[in-house]
């Protein structure tokens, strides 16, 4: 299982249930990264997203009742589909980091406010496998599980 984060310099991930910055790079490495997969967020995310064409998305809910337009409410963690892409919030990399094998980590190069933050200890466990991309605005580099 794969998981993708994008964080800023201060740590950051989210702000008011979106992204506090536009990073056009790391949107389109988003796209190519999760198109044609599965992908799992959580239900504050999934209500902050925009439609995401060309993905099957899985919202993670403890409301056994959820419904939610074009994705499939999931209340139990076994249920994530272990080929599925996990794309946050701080909860849901908070249960499902620990099963994941890859962790595709975005930085972008500035620091912004925020609600919700990276938590270091997602990293426990990775290394540092290889930089994908290094720009003057940000830098992805994928991370390996190790143990
Ligand atoms: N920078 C990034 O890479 C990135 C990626 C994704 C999201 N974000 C940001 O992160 C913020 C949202 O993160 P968040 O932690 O507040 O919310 P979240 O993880 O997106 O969603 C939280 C909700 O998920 C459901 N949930 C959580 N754990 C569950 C479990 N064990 N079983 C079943 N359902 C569970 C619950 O939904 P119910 O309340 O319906 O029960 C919970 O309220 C937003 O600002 C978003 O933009 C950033």
């Amino acid at each position: 299982m794969i998981a993708i984060v994008a964080r800023s310099e201060n740590g950051v991930i989210g702000l008011d249930g979106g992204l506090p910055w536009r990073c056009k790079g790391d949107l389109q490495f988003f796209k190519r990264t999760t198109m044609d997969r599965k992908i799992v967020v959580g239900r504050t995310t999934f209500e902050g997203l925009p439609p995401l064409k060309g993905r099957e998305i899985f919202v993670l809910t403890r409301n056994p009742n959820a419904r939610f337009e074009g994705a499939v409410a999931i209340s139990d963690s076994a249920d994530v589909p272990a080929d599925a892409i996990i794309c946050g919030g701080a909860s849901v990399y908070d249960l499902m980091i620990p099963r994941c094998d890859q962790l595709l980590l975005t930085t972008i190069k500035k620091e912004v406010e925020g609600d919700t933050f990276f938590n270091p200890r997602w990293l426990d466990g990775f290394e540092l496998e290889e930089v994908i991309e290094e720009t003057e605005d940000y830098s992805i580099v994928s991370y390996r599980r190790s143990v």
